[in-house]
């Protein structure tokens, strides 16, 4: 049986924790957060043996095998650095850091403890919606990859609060996008062309200095190309779909919805929107996530994402934020001998 700690209890800790609740060979031995107001009462309904308000009672826990890190993103390289020393393995939520040379440690520190699993959250990866493009590609069944479209908007904005501190909406938001261009194409990105503007809530910025909806175009080694398009709204629910076209045919997937019933009235056709919010949408592949992290560190396999998955999103993030700056394409090489 692993024993796992969580830190951080919110919106994100307590969906991995439901998580980990449905899987049989792993059991929630602690948590930690210092502003959960009720973490006991939290804990003993999660039937969790331990709830603490600092975290470190968890990384200097020797029963404690593996270690969640949800808490906010400027936390994560510091309590992974302690976790790694301590030898435990670590399941990181997106993203590890903004800073690319501070990934990069991570990375070195990971590689220096032989047989250590450091998996970090890119959840799409194991909805069965996004597995299913996956596996058309890798079987062959569309030939080779020339054009994928992301669409990927949320269904209203986060308060400005939020926006100051979330390292702006490519490496907040367009990330999991990013990452999934990636894992579709496989291949290593050449260059990248971002558009942007603040059209859902100008306090975005004006006071979050970030903007709300944009375009980023991705040319890939092959001359395989991709376009991503987010915005921070959509007044019909939480919109998240992709479409790889390729030299023997096309894929496409879709969202999910509460049914499939279709009102058929002479106003026209009505469906359910989409389910709500990315809780809602991406559960299952939360469940699937968490098993992934638990599998590898039973079988001392690899993680399917690892550190060297976050460090090419995030410099694509990067490298589409001086894009916006600068309006021209930015190329992956220069960005990265910049740095
Ligand atoms: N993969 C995904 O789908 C996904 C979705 C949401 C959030 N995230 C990521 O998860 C992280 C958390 O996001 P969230 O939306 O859950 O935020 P949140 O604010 O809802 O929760 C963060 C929690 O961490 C706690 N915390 C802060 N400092 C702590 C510390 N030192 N020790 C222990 N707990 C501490 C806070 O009190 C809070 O309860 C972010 O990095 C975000 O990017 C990923």
């Amino acid at each position: 049986m692993i024993k796992v700690g969580i830190i951080g209890v919110g919106r994100i800790g307590v969906v991995h924790a439901k998580a980990l609740s449905k899987l049989g060979n792993v059991e929630i031995y602690a948590i930690a957060d210092p502003v959960v107001a009720d973490i006991e009462t939290y804990a003993q309904s999660m039937q969790i043996p331990n709830a603490y308000k600092d975290y470190k009672k968890i990384i200097d826990d020797k029963n404690i095998d593996a270690v969640l890190i949800c808490t906010p993103s400027d936390t994560h390289y510091a309590i992974s650095i302690e976790a790694i020393a301590s030898g435990k393995h670590v399941f990181c939520e997106k993203p590890v850091d903004l800073e690319i040379s501070r990934v990069k440690d991570i990375q070195k520190r990971v590689d220096a403890e032989n047989g250590l699993v450091y998996m970090v959250g890119f959840n799409r990866r194991f909805d069965k919606e996004f597995m299913a493009l996956k596996n058309s590609i890798e079987v062959g069944k569309i030939g080779k990859v020339e054009l994928v479209q992301i669409t990927s908007r949320d269904p209203s904005p986060p308060p400005v609060s939020y926006v100051k501190q979330s390292g702006g909406l490519f490496s907040d938001m367009m990330i999991h996008d990013l990452d999934m261009a990636y894992y579709l194409v496989n291949q290593e990105a050449k260059s990248i062309f971002a558009v942007g503007n603040a059209l859902v809530d100008p306090k975005i910025k004006t006071e979050g200095q970030d903007i709300d909806t944009a375009i980023v175009t991705i040319e890939f080694e092959s001359g395989a190309m991709c376009v991503i398009t987010n915005s921070r709204r959509a007044a019909y629910g939480y919109d998240q779909r992709a479409e790889v076209h390729g030299s023997q045919g096309c894929i496409m997937n879709g969202n999910h919805f509460s049914n499939h019933s279709l009102l058929m009235v002479k106003e026209g056709l009505i469906s359910e929107k989409p389910l709500d919010f990315f809780i809602e949408r991406y559960m299952d592949a939360y469940v699937l996530e968490i098993s992934k992290f638990v599998e590898a560190i039973e079988t001392k396999g690899k993680p399917p994402v690892s550190v060297i998955d976050a460090l090419r999103s995030l410099v694509l993030a990067k490298a589409a934020a001086i894009s916006l700056k600068e309006g021209r394409k930015i190329l992956i090489s220069e960005f990265m001998s910049d740095k």
